[in-house]
């Protein structure tokens, strides 16, 4: 035994043995990552999945939606490279778990990929644990999902980077698609009407650049983006210089809204009895704009009224004439 602890001794000790032995454990090691970690190397799973005569499409039923949908198993590699996760650190075993150690063919039903555990567990507790996932359970409301909010055009997998224009066009949408009114009011407002033009860069605002993204308060809490803490830094991001009235502006005119309507003429109605509440409704910014409607519409439909006469009348005019001229004809 002693002898050959004395060999070993002997080769260790000896330069060039030392070099040989620390590149075979080298080689050692690398093999034995790559055949564990990267055992599945991308092109393996791509070979199968742009080979049409491999895959094709699925019928899959959304495991959060209910919604059944028909999915494309064709992997589009420009719009994956161009995504979010597109980059060479990303395997598509990392996502795609289960398939880990698994070669070749595949069982067809996978598990749903799993954004938040190992990769983004912190934008997933601040959205998670929001008032606005709270109140939208509140409301029976389904909170849209990670993959919900950051899909890609084609697939979930191509998730979006942050600036890319047609995923920040996209989020208007999702917003929208719950908040209907606030989505028609943004419209009429000046940076709807730019991003409806189809202007979606980050200088323009969108839902989200004024509300925040995965936190979302009332406008009215003072820590909001829009509360009384930080609404002049969130418009000021854009709007340099900004003030105290400057951040008075209607994001949101609402003048086609009947409760405004209705809340003036019941104040209107009220007078006599509580003469302050038309004052309390004169000073909502909402209301100025319903009377500016108003009076709007009203000019528009008092000068048509007196073109539409003016013409009317010179035109039974034009004809008497022409009644005239004939008659004095005959005689
Ligand atoms: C031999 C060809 C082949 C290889 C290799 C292959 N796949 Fe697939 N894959 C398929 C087919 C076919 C389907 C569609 C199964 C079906 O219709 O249910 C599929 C479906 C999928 C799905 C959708 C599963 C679901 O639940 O709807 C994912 C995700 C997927 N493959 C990822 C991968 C990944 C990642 C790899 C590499 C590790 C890979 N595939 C390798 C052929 C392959
Ligand atoms: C960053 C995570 C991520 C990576 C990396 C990733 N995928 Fe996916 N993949 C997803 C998500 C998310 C879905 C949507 C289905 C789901 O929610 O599980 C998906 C779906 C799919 C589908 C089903 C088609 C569809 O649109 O739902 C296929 C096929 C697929 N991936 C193949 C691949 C292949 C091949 C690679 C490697 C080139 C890859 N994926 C890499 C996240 C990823
Ligand atoms: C209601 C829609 C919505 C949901 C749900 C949502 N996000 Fe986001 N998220 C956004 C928006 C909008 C942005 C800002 C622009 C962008 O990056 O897409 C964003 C940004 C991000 C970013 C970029 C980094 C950063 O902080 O700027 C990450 C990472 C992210 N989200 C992860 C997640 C994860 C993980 C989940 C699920 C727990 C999730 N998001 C759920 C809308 C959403
Ligand atoms: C799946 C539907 C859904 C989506 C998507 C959604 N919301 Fe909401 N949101 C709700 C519900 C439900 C409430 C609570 C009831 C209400 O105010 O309508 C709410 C509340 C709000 C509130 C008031 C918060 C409070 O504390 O009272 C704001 C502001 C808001 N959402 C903005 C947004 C923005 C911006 C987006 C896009 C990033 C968005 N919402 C996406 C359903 C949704
Ligand atoms: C220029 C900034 C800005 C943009 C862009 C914007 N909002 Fe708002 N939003 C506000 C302000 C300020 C308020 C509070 C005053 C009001 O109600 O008009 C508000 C109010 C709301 C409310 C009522 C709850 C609250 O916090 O007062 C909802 C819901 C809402 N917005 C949703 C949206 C949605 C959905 C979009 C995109 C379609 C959007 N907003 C775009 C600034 C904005
Ligand atoms: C992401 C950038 C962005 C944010 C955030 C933003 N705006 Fe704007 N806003 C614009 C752009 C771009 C225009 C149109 C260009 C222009 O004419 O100035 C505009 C136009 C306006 C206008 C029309 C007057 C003008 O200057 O032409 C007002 C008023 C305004 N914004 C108020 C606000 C207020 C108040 C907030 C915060 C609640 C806000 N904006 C947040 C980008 C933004």
């Amino acid at each position: 035994m002693a002898s050959l602890i004395k060999a070993f001794k002997a080769v260790i000790c000896n330069k060039s043995h030392k070099l040989i032995l620390f590149s075979c454990l080298f080689v050692f090691i690398s093999t034995f990552y790559s055949n564990n970690l990267f055992s599945q190397e991308n092109s393996d799973c791509i070979e199968c999945h742009i080979d049409p005569s491999k895959c094709d499409v699925k019928v899959r039923v959304d495991h959060v939606t209910g919604d059944v949908e028909i999915v494309s198993m064709i992997v589009d590699e420009e719009a994956y490279a161009k995504s979010a996760h597109g980059g060479e650190d990303f395997y598509c075993v990392d996502c795609h778990a289960d398939l880990e150690d698994i070669e070749g063919e595949h069982y067809p039903n996978l598990q749903p990929v799993d954004c938040i555990t190992f990769c983004h567990d912190d934008p997933a507790a601040e959205y998670l644990e929001s008032k606005h996932v709270s109140l939208m359970k509140e409301n029976g409301v389904q909170p849209p999902t990670c993959k919900h909010c950051h899909a890609g055009e084609k697939s979930k997998r191509d998730t979006p980077r942050a600036k890319d224009l047609a995923h920040r066009a996209d989020t208007i949408e999702k917003c929208g698609g719950c908040h209907e009114e606030y989505y028609h009011s943004y419209r009429n407002n000046l940076h709807g009407q730019v991003t409806a033009l189809g202007h979606f860069d980050t200088d323009i605002a969108t839902c989200v650049d004024c509300h925040g993204m995965h936190t979302i308060l009332h406008s009215t809490e003072p820590e909001s983006t829009l509360g009384s803490q930080n609404v002049i830094e969130t418009c000021g991001t854009c709007h340099p210089g900004a003030n105290d009235s400057f951040v008075k502006h209607i994001a949101h005119p609402q003048y086609k809204n009947i409760v405004y309507y209705k809340s003036a003429v019941a104040a209107i109605l009220n007078i006599r009895k509580d003469p302050d509440q038309i004052w309390s409704i004169i000073k909502s910014p909402q209301i100025i704009l319903t009377i500016l409607f108003i009076m709007y519409v009203g000019i528009l439909l008092q000068t048509f009224a007196g073109f539409g006469m003016h013409s009317l009348l010179s035109w039974l005019g034009t004809i008497l004439d022409e009644r005239k001229g004939k008659d004095s004809k005959h005689d």
